[in-house]
């Protein structure tokens, strides 16, 4: 919310976030593996080239290991957050907070009005970290994701209202 700051930049952060680099591409697909329907290292590679892209990863400060990314587009105005996950061994621990709260950070910085992403209806864990963020539904696509089966939850936040 406007005035407020992010508690990723109050508190010492176990994570640092910096952009995607090609040499990353590997850890980056074996994170994305361990989700339903991954992207492909590929598919993920591709993102470095998009115009209006934008790929960050979190790297352990303790490790320097990277344990988590986002990558989405922006175009006209609008942006769109495409992925995000963290390793199943580093997660609860805040790295897709300050991934979040870079992006945002991000797009309001290259002028973006609004964010936009969907997410299964199950994925609870996804959910309450986006509307800690203060995304809010916008509606929700029944049926539209299958293996398995799930209504999609679209989600928008107001990116010009992050300071
Ligand atoms: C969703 C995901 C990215 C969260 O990553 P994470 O690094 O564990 O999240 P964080 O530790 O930064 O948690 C931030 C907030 O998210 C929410 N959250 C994260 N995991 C949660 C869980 N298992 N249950 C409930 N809330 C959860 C909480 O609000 C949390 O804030 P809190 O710690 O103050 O309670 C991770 O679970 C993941 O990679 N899931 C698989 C991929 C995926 O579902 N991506 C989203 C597709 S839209």
């Amino acid at each position: 919310m406007k005035g407020e700051r992010f508690k990723e930049e109050r508190e010492p952060c176990a994570f640092f976030i910096r952009p995607m680099a090609v040499e990353d591409i590997g850890v980056v697909t074996a994170i994305e593996s361990e989700n339903p329907a991954p992207w492909s290292g590929g598919q993920l590679a591709g993102e470095l080239d998009q115009e209006g892209g934008w790929q960050f990863v979190a790297e352990s400060r303790a490790f320097g290991q990277v344990c988590g990314f986002v990558c989405g587009r922006s175009c006209v105005g609008d942006g769109e957050l495409l992925k995000i996950a963290v390793g199943r061994e580093h997660r609860r621990q805040g790295a897709a907070a300050q991934l979040v709260a870079h992006t945002l950070h991000y797009l309001a910085a290259q002028g973006v009005a609004r964010c936009f992403l969907e997410l299964r209806a199950a994925n609870l864990p996804a959910l309450a970290l986006y509307e800690r963020f203060g995304f809010r539904r916008l509606g929700v696509r029944k049926k539209y994701y299958a293996s398995p089966p799930d209504d999609a939850i679209l989600l928008e936040k107001n990116v010009a209202l992050v300071s």
